[in-house]
C-alpha cells in the first residue's frame, strides 16, 4: 500500500505543527489500510477521530499565529473553516459505517491536507522567518 507522506519541502518547522500533519496522515494511512479494528463501528470512529484532530490542529495552529501577530490570521482561520466543513462532507458523505472511505475519498481528503499546507501554512512558515522566530530554510545544494 503506498502510504500518505508529505514531501520534505511541506515540512513546517514551528513548534509541533509538522508533526500533527503528521499525525493526520497516520490516521489517514490507517484508514486506507483498514488498520483500525478496535470494535464493531469503529469506522465512524476513525473518522470521527480524525475530524477532532483536525479541528484540534487548526485550533493549534489559530493560537500559534495568534500568538505571533500573524497578520494574515483571518485568511488563514478563514481556510480551516472551509477545509473542516469540506472535509466533513467528503467523509461524512462515504463513511456511512459500513465500510471504510474508499481510497478516492481519502485521496481527496490528502489532497486537502496538501492544499492547506501550500496555501496558507508556508505562508506562516515565511512570516516567522521574516520576523526571526525561525531560521532560513537550507538552501539546496
Ligand atoms: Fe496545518
Amino acid at each position: 500500500m503506498q502510504r500518505y507522506l508529505l514531501p520534505q519541502a511541506f515540512h513546517i518547522r514551528y513548534a509541533n505543527i509538522h508533526e500533527e500533519h503528521e499525525a493526520l496522515l497516520e490516521l489517514l494511512n490507517e484508514m486506507k489500510s483498514g488498520g483500525m479494528h478496535e470494535e464493531p463501528g469503529s469506522i465512524r470512529s476513525a473518522t470521527d477521530r480524525f475530524l477532532d484532530s483536525l479541528a484540534t490542529h487548526f485550533a493549534n495552529e489559530e493560537r500559534l499565529m495568534a500568538e505571533a501577530r500573524y497578520p494574515r490570521y483571518e485568511e488563514h482561520r478563514s481556510h480551516h473553516q472551509e477545509c473542516l466543513a469540506l472535509a466533513s462532507t467528503i467523509l461524512g458523505g462515504d463513511a456511512d459505517g459500513a465500510q471504510y472511505p474508499g481510497k478516492a475519498t481519502l485521496d481527496r481528503i490528502f489532497d486537502l491536507l496538501v492544499n492547506t499546507v501550500a496555501r496558507v501554512d508556508l505562508y506562516f512558515e515565511e512570516y516567522l522567518i521574516g520576523c526571526g522566530r525561525l531560521p532560513d530554510r537550507p538552501k539546496a545544494v
